[in-house]
């Protein structure tokens, strides 16, 4: 086990300090000056919890808490925060119940559904493909930041809704939904504002039940589920539950993944380059098919390097159910372990100049090389996001139509800040100049 920097005993070090991760907003900036000083796990004393607390920054011993011992652990009190807005959705439910809701909901994530989504996903980059034509002939400057947000949002309510889709987002004041992507904190106020959305889906989810010819998307799915055990269908506040947390966790990570990608394109040229050649040199005319989108192999290894610099989860953590040993260290029962992603990813055991931007990492050969669990923007194991897939290929369609007419050229001419919030933003969103190729 790769202990390099962690002390070998039953005791990690950390600072003396009691504090909580996860609800004071600077977490990020204590994490990177903890591990240089203690290394890769850590103990901290909690604040308000009363929990012990470690943070865990080894590929070994995550694979052990996500993988081999996963059954020793829950989600922990990184979830606490959108608990209120998620209800008891897949992303915060544990055990019995969780098992039952991803088995009903796994199913739709196959291939095949995702093969019918793409077509949704198609028509709104077409959309954006009109708008830029017309906007590349003017000033052709735009907030790429707002509108991936905006794609991601439209796409995961499509899949939802399908043939709903326009009345459900006619709001007055445009698409009701939008809160979302205006709120980076999912907190109570947002919980609030989220409790008249519920009400406006429960209409929908009502027409639908009586619907005798239902479309195929997200949201017969659900209702059409049956536990494979009891027969039972999910009951209105399971499935409000759930379309909910599909609705926060497909959106906000989807849309950040495209804007970093944006973003490292604008500052690669090379990369940009090859992308480009890559494209070019598919035999489709306006976008790739299904299988040609997903066959992309150096745009996919793009947006894997992109999510590894830029995880949108950074942060998540379980709960020991019972003390365990995790490399040399006791884990007490009811000890809260933090992971984040962002700071694995750029962990020097496991990557060579880790905060390069260089999609070689990801050719199938410098896969082999690596350790496994170095690489975790999706989580692992059994609780590993169920939109992995259709993110990725939700990021695919989106270069795959757009690169192959324009590049953007970044604006902002301050210095990049991050926002590390429940996802990880920007502190300004980029502006952007639409060129034509
Ligand atoms: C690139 C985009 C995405 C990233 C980086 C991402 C990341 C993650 C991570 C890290 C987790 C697990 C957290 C943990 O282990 O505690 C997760 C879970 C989940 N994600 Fe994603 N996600 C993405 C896209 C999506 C999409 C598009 C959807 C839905 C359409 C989605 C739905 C979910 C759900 C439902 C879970 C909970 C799964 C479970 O616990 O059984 N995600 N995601």
């Amino acid at each position: 086990m790769s202990t390099a920097k962690s002390k070998l005993s039953s005791h990690p070090g950390g600072p003396e300090n009691p504090y909580d991760l996860h609800t004071i907003a600077d977490a990020f900036d204590k994490l990177q000056t903890w591990i240089a000083q203690y290394g890769d796990v850590i103990s901290i004393p909690p604040l308000k919890r009363k929990d012990p607390c470690f943070f865990i920054n080894n590929a070994d011993m995550l694979k052990h808490i996500l993988v081999s011992n996963h059954k020793n652990y829950v989600k922990g009190a990184a979830f606490d925060r959108v608990k209120l807005l998620l209800g008891n959705g897949i992303i915060v439910s544990d055990g019995t119940f969780w098992r039952k809701q991803r088995r009903m909901i796994q199913p739709a994530f196959g291939k095949e559904v995702i093969a019918e989504i793409f077509q949704n996903m198609k028509g709104c980059n077409f959309a954006i493909l009109d708008d830029w034509q017309k906007r590349a002939a003017e000033d052709g400057t735009i907030n790429i930041t707002d509108l991936t947000n905006e794609l991601a949002l439209e796409i995961i309510l499509r899949a939802i809704f399908s043939i709903d889709f326009d009345e459900i987002t006619r709001g007055d004041d445009g698409n009701p939904f939008s809160i979302l992507t205006d709120n980076s904190t999912r907190d109570l106020q947002l919980a609030v504002k989220f409790r008249e959305l519920k009400q406006l889906l429960q209409k929908f989810i009502d027409k639908r039940r009586q619907a005798t010819d239902r479309p195929n998307d997200f949201l017969t799915a659900f209702i059409e589920a049956r536990d494979k055990d009891s027969g039972e269908a999910m009951t209105d506040k399971e499935l409000l539950d759930e379309l909910v947390t599909l609705i926060v966790a497909g959106s906000e990570t989807s849309a950040a993944t495209m804007n970093w990608v944006w973003y490292l394109l604008s500052q690669h040229p090379e990369v940009e380059a090859k992308v480009h050649a890559e494209i070019d040199a598919a035999s489709f005319d306006d976008a790739p098919d299904f299988m040609q989108c997903i066959e992309l192999s150096y745009l996919k290894q793009v947006i894997e390097e992109a999510l590894r610099l830029y995880p949108p989860v950074w942060l998540y953590s379980r709960k020991a159910i019972d003390d365990d040993t995790v490399g040399s260290f006791e884990i007490p029962a009811g000890t809260d372990i933090f992971i984040s992603p962002y700071f694995l990813h750029r962990n020097k055991d496991y990557w060579d100049d880790a905060d390069a931007f260089n999609p070689e990492r990801f050719s199938d050969e410098n896969i082999k090389k690596r350790h496994k669990f170095a690489f975790i923007p999706f989580s692992a194991g059994p609780r590993r996001c169920i939109g992995d897939f259709f993110g990725t290929v939700e990021a695919q369609i989106h270069f795959a139509i757009l690169a192959r007419h324009f590049k953007l050229r970044l604006q902002n001419t301050e210095a990049l800040e991050l926002e590390p919030e429940v996802n990880l933003r920007t502190k300004n969103p980029f502006i952007m100049k639409i060129e034509r190729r």
